[in-house]
């Protein structure tokens, strides 16, 4: 490859699960002058972006922060710092992500209870709480947002049968921060994770992450150290709180780019902002439907941010995608795990969630699937 030419990436239409386009405001916020991690700038950014994600999160806690690395960070922390081995902890698994919380639990020690559904399902709060009846559990893990399957979780009441049974609540907010209510105090959430390349519209880098006061207090009487040290909160909170420690090096463009598209998350305002997402979808599914298409998941629960549509019986599903990239710029993305072959998943996420995208898309599948 000749190194004297110009580095450039196609403009894509990203109307997959993640990640989602990039207001240029965020782009330009990460050609900023780098400074160090422990510049005085630098510290008031990190103390604003803290406010910002309680904002998001709709929260007061404290530990409110950015976790280095992607939402299977955010994952990771919001297991490896609450869980001792021998722990038992009931996971809810109606998609991969679920799955995947089973997977890095069980690495850390935990005897995993996984409760299974459909692909597509949600789980009620009897369920969760049959399962705690039957031994003593440390925490609870539930994807909000099932980027999988395009199903939201509701979360009344998830908090107060957890509790019921001295469990914690860990909900994964990924695709859900952002697109829709995410309400951490009003829901009595313990801990939550997010990503930030879906709703929040930035590049995907980092995870925000945010742990209330009893998830505090598991993590003070811990018998022993967290298994993972880069995502030992013990350590990544004096970094972020008043001592201002060196941990690891913060990624500093990277939280340009979060801040910045916080602010513009705020500007916007939250109900603005679900409203538009809402909006943008039910316009898209009537798109779908007028085009023949069967919607994966029932209106009830179905997700505004990431809609899962069946692949129609004789169709090509990575032909139709790859003439959608080749031909129209557009990326939508397959089914993963058991959905894979048999669902499309479109994402209108963030800044990709626009009016003028869901036309391009109408009309691209238009042509796509007649000559399929
Ligand atoms: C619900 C959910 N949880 C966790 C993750 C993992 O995030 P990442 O791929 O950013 O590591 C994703 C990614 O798509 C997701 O959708």
């Amino acid at each position: 490859m000749p190194t004297n030419t110009d580095f450039e990436m196609p403009e894509r239409i990203l109307l997959g699960p993640g990640p989602s386009m990039v207001h240029p405001r965020v782009l330009r916020a990460m050609t900023q002058p780098l400074v160090g991690h422990l510049d005085p700038q630098f510290l008031r950014l990190m103390t604003e972006t803290q406010e910002l994600l309680r904002y998001v999160f709709q929260t007061e806690n404290e530990l409110t922060i950015p976790i280095s690395g992607t939402g299977s960070a955010g994952m990771e922390s919001g297991l490896c710092n609450f869980i001792e081995p021998g722990d038992t902890v009931v996971i809810g698994v109606h998609g991969f992500f679920g799955n995947r919380l089973c997977d890095i639990a069980a690495r850390y020690g935990a005897t995993v209870r996984r409760l299974d559904k459909a692909w597509g399902d949600v789980f009620s709060p009897d369920e969760i709480e049959a399962e705690l009846k039957k031994q003593k559990v440390k925490l609870v893990g539930l994807v909000h947002a099932e980027t999988s399957t395009g199903a939201l979780q509701p979360m009344t009441q998830m908090s107060e049968v957890a509790h019921r049974h001295g469990a914690l609540l860990l909900v994964d907010c990924v695709t859900s921060l952002g697109g829709v209510p995410v309400e951490i105090d009003e829901w009595d959430v313990d801990i939550a994770y997010s990503g930030t390349q879906k709703c929040l519209g930035c590049p995907p880098g980092l995870a925000p992450l945010t742990v209330g006061e009893r998830a505090r207090d598991v993590i003070r009487e811990r018998k022993t150290s967290v298994r993972n040290w880069y995502l030992d909160l013990t350590m990544i909170e004096r970094y972020w709180g008043d001592e201002r420690t060196y941990h690891h090096t913060a990624p500093i463009s990277m939280n340009y780019a979060l801040f910045e598209a916080l602010r513009q998350v705020k500007e916007e305002g939250l109900e603005t902002r679900f409203a538009r997402h809402r909006r943008h979808a039910e316009m898209l599914w009537d798109m779908l439907e007028e085009l023949g298409l069967e919607l994966h998941v029932p209106l009830e629960n179905r997700l505004p941010q990431l809609t899962t549509v069946r692949v129609p019986q004789g169709i090509d599903d990575g032909a139709v995608r790859r003439q959608l990239l080749n031909e129209y710029n557009i990326e939508i993305a397959g089914g993963l795990g058991e959905l894979a072959g048999k669902v499309w998943r479109i994402g209108l996420m963030g800044y990709s969630s626009r009016e003028e995208n869901i036309r391009l898309l109408a009309a691209a599948l238009k042509e796509v699937m007649a000559a399929h």
